[in-house]
């Protein structure tokens, strides 16, 4: 069986071994840049974690794939970046302020189409559906971020709406991950499904993670800047949280809040702070806490239906685990 310490390994190489073409360096450094750096990788580590749950080895034909999904990962927020005005990631300064706006997306770019190349090394078995499943999440995860804008303009939006908006703009790309790992080790369609579930699940905690985190996390751990979706007016899931809880004197706060000027250092500070106080009133942050909870277990719900042997099920419990416990 492959152990939590192979995966770890595994991952480790993957992203050592991975190259790109040198030239012009204005297109791939910053593509080097991202991927060098290095997030937290949830994605290829899913994707890995799902197919060992089938298979004893780890082959080419699952490495790339899982490749893949970070640098497709890695392509959306260099656009999400000049999209949500944000000039700190992984702790250095994002791709369009390190270069320009059109370095980032043209990077952007060919990082989606590098994954494209990358997906397709995936057996030949599997591949249509590989190919199919790959391109319908990467314009969902398109569809989602285009609801993260549009809501932006928005006063207030339904909790259900945030689902959807966030189940498409994350959550897809997760379940995205758990399931090709099950479709490359070939398992059976029921598995593939149930572990896209899971994915699902976790995807959506792990993005009213990083609201909450947005707003409270420690900075330097974190790696981005704190308060940016409220500066931005973000339909964040404690900002939706916090209109339902509303009466109509705190939605009147919260609307005003809002609507403060965003211009100078100090006016982001004054900000961020009304909207913190209204949040600590309503107690949205402890409420976030508990949805993640709440979502964790209905993950590990769906999974429990696969009848793994105890070792692999703890594969997919450990990942669950660190990914919502995760504080950046
Ligand atoms: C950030 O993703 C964007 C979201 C979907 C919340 P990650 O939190 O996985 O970012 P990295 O890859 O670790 O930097
Ligand atoms: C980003 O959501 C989701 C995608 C990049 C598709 P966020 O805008 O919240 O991600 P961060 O906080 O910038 O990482
Ligand atoms: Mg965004
Ligand atoms: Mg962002
Ligand atoms: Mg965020």
């Amino acid at each position: 069986m492959i152990t939590q310490q192979q995966i770890e390994a595994t991952l480790k190489a993957m992203f050592e071994d991975l190259t790109f073409r040198q030239e012009p360096e204005g297109l791939y450094d910053p593509l080097r840049y991202m991927i060098k750096i290095g997030g937290k990788r949830v994605r290829p580590r899913l994707c890995l974690t799902a197919f060992s749950l089938f298979k004893d080895e780890f082959t080419q034909e699952i490495l790339s794939p899982a490749a893949a999904l970070e640098v497709f990962h890695s392509f959306t927020l260099i656009h999400d970046d000049i999209m949500d005005k944000a000039d700190v990631r992984r702790g250095v300064p994002t791709v369009y302020k390190k270069w320009d706006e059109n370095t980032a997306i043209l990077s952007g770019d060919v990082m989606s189409i590098e994954s494209y190349r990358l997906i397709a090394k995936a057996p030949a078995k599997a591949l249509p559906k590989v190919l199919e499943l790959f391109s319908v999440t990467a314009a969902q995860v398109c569809e989602g971020q285009q609801y993260d804008m549009d809501f932006e303009n928005l006063e207030q939006v339904e909790m259900e709406d945030y689902i959807k908006m966030v189940g498409l703009k994350t959550a897809v790309l997760i379940a995205c991950s758990a399931k090709m790992g099950a479709l490359i080790a070939d398992a059976p369609k029921q598995a593939c499904d149930l572990l896209y579930d899971y994915g699902y699940d976790l995807g959506l905690a792990f993005q009213i993670a990083d609201d909450w985190l947005d707003t409270y996390a420690d900075p330097d751990v974190f790696g981005k800047a704190i308060g940016g979706d409220i500066l931005n007016n973000k339909k964040t899931w404690l900002l939706t949280r916090a209109f339902l809880k509303s009466d109509e004197g705190t939605r009147a706060r919260l609307l005003d809040a809002m609507a403060l000027p965003t211009d100078t250092p100090q006016q982001k500070e004054a900000k961020i702070a009304e909207v913190k106080r209204i949040y600590e009133e309503l107690q949205v942050g402890k409420d976030a806490l508990e949805e993640i909870v709440r979502l964790h277990t209905r993950a590990l719900n769906h999974v429990s239906a696969l009848n793994l042997s105890p070792e692999r099920f703890a594969l997919l419990r450990d990942y669950a685990n660190h990914l919502v416990g995760r504080t950046k």
